[in-house]
């Protein structure tokens, strides 16, 4: 994550709104943006280089970097080949993929299929997002949402017997809501706020219902929903359709705002990291974003 921090009383003196609005209206107190000196490209090869070493495999080893941003600072080179080449693995094949904040779980079926497909045996997932150089900080109706971060998974196939891996993926796009955020070239991001909460608590229901039973896991066997961080107010709703006490839900908007394509692999890192996740446990992952996508997934960690 970038050092810098905007935080709530900073937002106040740029817009009219308080802290008192925004923690009660989105649970977020603060969000990393990138510094005017810093690139996407350092957090995005920070997190793949951490990612490669936590998970014990050898950049050589990777076959393929997918790159899920919606929001690069550059149209090209992508964000993955400049990854790449920062990774000093810069013959590996590298592109980017826009699925807005369901960018992680697109990336994740994309892995999948070539893994199960037999032509790629490690997958390096890495997402970044540099949305405050698309945000407009005159807005008060977005600027307090969104963060800049980037977060890696290294993916491969499970060893035989196994029983950890994707039980189930489903995702998806409905584009009848393809005009509730939008972020046209050189523009900035716009929104219809109200709208898209609807959109989102109903979506990321029927996104979990129907990841669930492509697992064939029942409700009641999830250890963690590991949420979209939209709005704390989605993310309630969506533990509520699980029944799923707020301990069991992996929430850390109040630090990042809304970080895009990197909220959910961010959420699951710090549960993981703090020993929240073990061996064994039944995580459900859900997103939805702008298109109007969505996707969910689970997974035995
Ligand atoms: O990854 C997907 C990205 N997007 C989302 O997930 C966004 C989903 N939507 C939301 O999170 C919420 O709709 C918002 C947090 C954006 C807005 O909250 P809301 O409860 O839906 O507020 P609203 O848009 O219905 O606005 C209520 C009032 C309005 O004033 P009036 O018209 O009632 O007088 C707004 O002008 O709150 C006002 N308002 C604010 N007031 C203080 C809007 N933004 C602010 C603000 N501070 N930052």
């Amino acid at each position: 994550m970038p050092e810098k921090r905007l935080t709530n009383a900073d937002l106040a003196t740029m817009v009219e709104t308080d802290n008192e609005w925004i923690l009660s209206r989105t649970g977020i107190q603060e969000r990393r943006i990138l510094g005017p000196e810093e690139k996407l490209t350092d957090l995005t090869t920070a997190a793949a280089r951490q990612a490669l070493e936590n998970s014990g495999v050898a950049s050589s080893e990777i076959d393929l970097v997918l790159m899920a941003t919606w929001t690069p600072e550059h149209l090209a080179p992508s964000v993955a080949c400049a990854t790449t080449r920062n990774l000093g693995i810069p013959q590996v094949p590298a592109f980017d993929l826009n699925a807005a904040c369901s960018g992680f779980i697109y990336a994740l079926s994309v892995a999948d299929a070539y893994i199960r497909a037999g032509i790629y045996r490690k997958i390096l997932i890495v997402t970044g997002e540099a949305q405050s150089r698309y945000v407009d900080y005159a807005d008060r109706g977005t600027c307090i949402l969104f963060g800049d971060g980037a977060a890696a998974a290294v993916v491969g196939a499970a060893e035989e017997g196994d029983s950890a891996g994707l039980l189930g993926l489903i995702m998806g796009a409905d584009s009848t809501g393809s005009e509730l955020i939008t972020l046209p070239r050189e523009g900035r991001i716009g929104m219809n706020g109200r709208e898209v909460f609807k959109f989102a608590v109903k979506t990321m229901n029927d996104a979990l219902g129907k990841s669930l039973t492509a697992a064939n896991i029942h409700e009641s066997q999830v250890d963690w929903l590991v949420p979209h961080q939209a709005n704390i107010r989605i993310i309630d709703s969506a533990a509520e359709r699980l029944s799923l006490p707020t301990e069991r839900v992996v929430r850390n908007i109040s630090e990042y705002g809304n970080t895009a394509a990197v909220s959910i692999p961010l959420a699951l890192y710090e549960a993981w990291n703090r020993g929240d996740v073990k061996p064994g446990h039944i995580l459900a992952l859900v997103g939805f974003g702008a298109g109007f996508t969505y996707g969910s997934a689970i997974v035995r960690w």
